[in-house]
């Protein structure tokens, strides 16, 4: 990759980044966000998606997911909207109007459904962040927003065919080099989350701990992603943003209650508190 700036992204930064809200301020400017999320199996990947999209200012958000899924998660996030069967319907071409950003992965299963779904997304004119199930081995075609790729280790390796081990010992380097040759933004999960972009800049996330190792902890990431990508004015400083709240999530959680108990919803639970410290 060209060379670019690899630097840490700070609290001030972000305090720099987010932006204020207007006292004018109504539901339309923070921007209407998708997220394909969760099956039948799978229920709760969409709910800790939600959660953490509306805990992160979020103007308006519409799940896609299954009739089951949706009527379990009515309960639990009365803000949110649903497109039934909305893998099934992407698939197919069709989503929703005036999308701000869209997500979809966490908690699908039907490959050859994900498949058609991302390609109606990335036919989008908005940001696209693909988790989880919609990671695979794929060429991406020239996109004016770079798709935006959140794969842990492990499925990393999958996607580039490395393993786990090289991809670990020089995560910034792999991360910029694939960013750089796929034209994405590619968010390399893990202690010390690299966010590399095909310009050739990395920024690195230093919050978090392994509270954060707990199975949906990427979920509500995405859904954080999300919404921060409906509200920033840059798709830098959206992820570098929401990477850095979801860490800080654990670390607070950690000097309140130790390392052990934290969970995924958990962190949705810890968003305002972060969030007061950034003002
Ligand atoms: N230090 C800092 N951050 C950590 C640590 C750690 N030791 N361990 C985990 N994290 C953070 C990661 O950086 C990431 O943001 O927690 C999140 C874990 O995300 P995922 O690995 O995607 O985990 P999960 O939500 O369980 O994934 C759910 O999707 O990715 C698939 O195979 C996965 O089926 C599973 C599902
Ligand atoms: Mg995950």
């Amino acid at each position: 990759p060209q060379e670019g700036k690899i630097r840490v992204w700070t609290e001030e930064d972000a305090i720099n980044a987010w932006p204020s809200f207007a006292a004018s301020a109504h539901k339309g400017i923070f921007g209407t966000g998708y997220i394909i999320a969760g099956s039948d199996h799978m229920p709760g990947s969409a709910l800790l998606a939600a959660k953490g999209a509306l805990r992160s200012g979020i103007g308006k958000l519409i799940i896609g997911t299954s009739q089951f899924a949706s009527a379990i998660l009515a309960g639990e996030v009365p803000e949110t909207t649903y497109e039934f069967d909305g893998l099934e319907k992407t698939a197919n071409g069709s989503i929703p109007k005036k999308l701000k950003a869209a997500a979809i992965g966490p908690g699908l299963e039907n490959e050859d459904l994900i498949e058609q779904a991302v390609q109606t997304l990335l036919e989008g004119d908005f940001p696209v962040v693909l988790d989880a199930g919609a990671l695979q081995k794929r060429r991406y075609m020239k996109r004016e927003i770079p798709p935006i790729l959140t794969p842990h280790p492990g499925e990393f390796s999958r996607m580039t065919g490395l393993t786990v081990k090289d991809i670990q010992s020089s995560r910034i380097q792999t991360a910029l080099q694939y960013a750089a040759e796929n034209e994405v933004i590619l968010i390399l999960k893990g202690e010390q989350t690299v966010i590399a972009f095909p310009d050739g800049d990395a920024i690195i996330n230093l919050t978090g701990n392994s509270a954060l190792a707990k199975g949906g902890s990427g979920d509500t990431l995405t859904g954080i992603l999300t919404a921060c990508l409906c509200t920033h004015r840059t798709i830098k400083e959206a992820a570098a943003n929401a990477v850095l709240i979801h860490g800080m999530t654990a670390d607070l959680w950690v000097s309140k209650y130790g390392v052990r108990t934290m969970t995924a919803s958990d962190i949705s639970d810890m968003i305002p508190e972060v969030m007061k410290n950034l003002e």
